[in-house]
């Protein structure tokens, strides 16, 4: 039981919000605490997502490199196994040893972390359920960063065994031989090249009419094809409707989402990504009087303030784009208010990538969305297979597509199929913060020979004078 048990800022939730959060507050020198129920630090995000997923992704990668590229660099290799435990102990290794660095920062930065479930009770009050028994705890600000869950899909029950939701099917002990992924976005094709790299033959399964039907259009057609080029199999504008499971793996029942005769499809796993929803439960914010929206996310105003005085909220938790780095700067922006400073989060220029090979990068908007406004834009484009430094690897699959103003020349979006493409992404984020044109970064010297320059040739192209096409 903790002696002194009133905190100035209070934070339900251990993941990039909500330890980034507690970790500002702390600098800032308000005296913090942050309760997780999980027991490791990091949230869905280290455990259970970001890092274990990218861990065997680059392990699949390097798998997928040795049998089909070495050979072209000329590296001949014997016979080339897979050592599916080794792979998941040095996933988990890497998941441990970042969640076990949280908690160094915490204890560093004097930050009180408290393993149990919270929950709001009553003004600046919050009641803690741990392992020795229940904890109250004071605190005049409570940030909420409880996270998102996975979506689940009715008549598709989750079992992590034969159907899993990407927790199982980050830990599956052995390489499935049929996987059928249900929702073709980012998830589902991560996961997806993971397993379809390792020798599992991957269906896709999409509702809509394309893969990674919220980027840009040509993105995702091209996305579509490089990863059909890999082996995996989509079934757009698809419904499944039931599953059943048996000895010899799964059978889901199919139908056009736009309605026709059903067919049915076996596989030995199916994993569900279709989304994730708010994690709320438990946490007594209907008794609290915090309000949700139709969808179950907490809402809160530009500061992060919900509709209780001193109960604030950020992260998945709130919506919008459901990722790691924009709960990150939701933390940091909420705990400087807090502090009495001015935290912003720039919404505009929050950079998504999903990290396949070759990885797919964006941010700002797509051709789609301006069309939709009826921004005038123009477009500069650049293939990888004209940058030397992605020919000299041997990788040279996608491009560079930059949208900007057509009268100011501003960049409102940048969209990148390529090697690296999620660190290429960062300049134009930098560029976007600072409201630059395509001209600033077309005359900005990018090294050579560098993957950068394909970003660079792209602005160039923006006004109708790249060098190198
Ligand atoms: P979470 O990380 O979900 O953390 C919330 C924490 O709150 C949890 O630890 C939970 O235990 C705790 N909690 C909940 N309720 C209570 C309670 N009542 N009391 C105490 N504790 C509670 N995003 C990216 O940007 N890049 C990626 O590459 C990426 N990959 C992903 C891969 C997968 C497979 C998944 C599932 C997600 C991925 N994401 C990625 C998304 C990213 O994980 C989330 O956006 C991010 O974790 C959200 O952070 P958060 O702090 O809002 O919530
Ligand atoms: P998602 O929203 O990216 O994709 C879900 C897909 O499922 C969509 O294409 C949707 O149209 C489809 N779908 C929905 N209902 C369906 C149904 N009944 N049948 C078939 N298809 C259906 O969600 P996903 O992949 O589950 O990921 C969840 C969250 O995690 C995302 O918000 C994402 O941002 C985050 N994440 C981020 C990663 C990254 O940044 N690299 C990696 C993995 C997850």
């Amino acid at each position: 039981m903790m002696a002194d048990n009133s905190f100035d800022v209070l934070i339900i939730g251990g993941g990039p919000g909500g330890y980034v959060a507690a970790i500002r507050a702390a600098q800032l020198g308000l005296k913090t605490a942050c309760v997780d129920k999980r027991g490791s630090l990091g949230g869905t995000c280290l455990n259970i997502g970001c890092i274990p997923s990218k861990a065997l992704l680059q392990s699949s990668h390097h798998y997928a490199e040795a049998r089909q590229h070495f050979a072209l660099h000329g590296i001949k290799l014997g016979k080339i196994e897979l050592d599916l435990p080794t792979m998941m102990a040095r996933k988990q290794k890497v998941v441990s040893d970042n969640t076990k660095g949280i908690e160094f920062l915490f204890k560093k930065h004097k930050v009180v972390y408290l393993v149990g479930e919270a929950r709001l009770a009553g003004a600046g009050r919050v009641a803690v359920k741990t392992a020795e028994g229940e904890q109250s705890l004071t605190a005049k600000s409570i940030v909420i960063a409880t996270g998102s869950e996975v979506t689940p899909l009715p008549g598709v029950a989750i079992d992590e065994k034969q159907i899993v939701s990407s927790t199982g099917a980050l830990d599956l002990a052995q390489v499935p031989k049929q996987l059928v992924v249900i929702g073709a976005g980012v998830i589902g094709l991560e996961l997806g090249s993971v397993w379809g790299r390792l020798g599992a033959e991957v269906t896709v399964i999409e509702y809509l009419d394309r893969a990674l039907p919220f980027h840009d259009g040509e993105i995702s057609r091209q996305m579509q094809r490089i990863l059909e080029r890999q082996g995996l199999r989509f079934k757009l504008g698809t419904k499944v409707t039931a599953a059943k499971n048996g000895k010899g793996g799964v059978t889901l029942t199919l139908e056009p989402a736009k309605g026709g005769p059903a067919e049915e499809l076996t596989a030995e796993v199916v994993l569900v990504a279709i989304g994730r929803r708010p994690c709320t439960d438990g946490l007594g914010i209907e008794e609290a009087g915090v309000e949700i929206d139709n969808r179950g996310f907490v809402k809160v105003d530009s500061h992060f303030r919900t509709s209780v005085a001193g109960v604030y909220a950020i992260g998945d938790v709130i919506g919008g784009a459901m990722l790691a780095h924009k709960a990150e700067e939701e933390g940091v922006a909420v705990a400087e208010q807090l502090a009495g400073q001015a935290g912003h989060v720039n919404y505009e220029a929050i950079p998504g990538v999903v990290y396949t090979w070759p990885e797919v990068a964006n941010v700002g908007k797509t051709e789609e969305q301006l069309t939709a406004e009826g921004v005038a834009y123009k477009t500069g484009k650049f293939p990888f297979s004209a940058n030397g430094r992605a020919r000299a690897n041997g990788d040279s699959e996608g491009f560079v597509k930059i949208l900007a103003d057509a009268k100011t020349d501003r960049v409102l979006g940048c969209h990148i199929i390529g090697p690296e493409a999620g660190d290429l992404i960062a300049e134009v984020v930098l560029g976007m913060e600072f409201a630059a044109a395509a001209e600033d970064i077309a005359r900005t010297c990018h090294a050579h020979p560098g993957l950068g320059e394909a970003v660079k040739e792209a602005a160039l192209a923006v006004a109708g004078r790249p060098i190198h096409i």
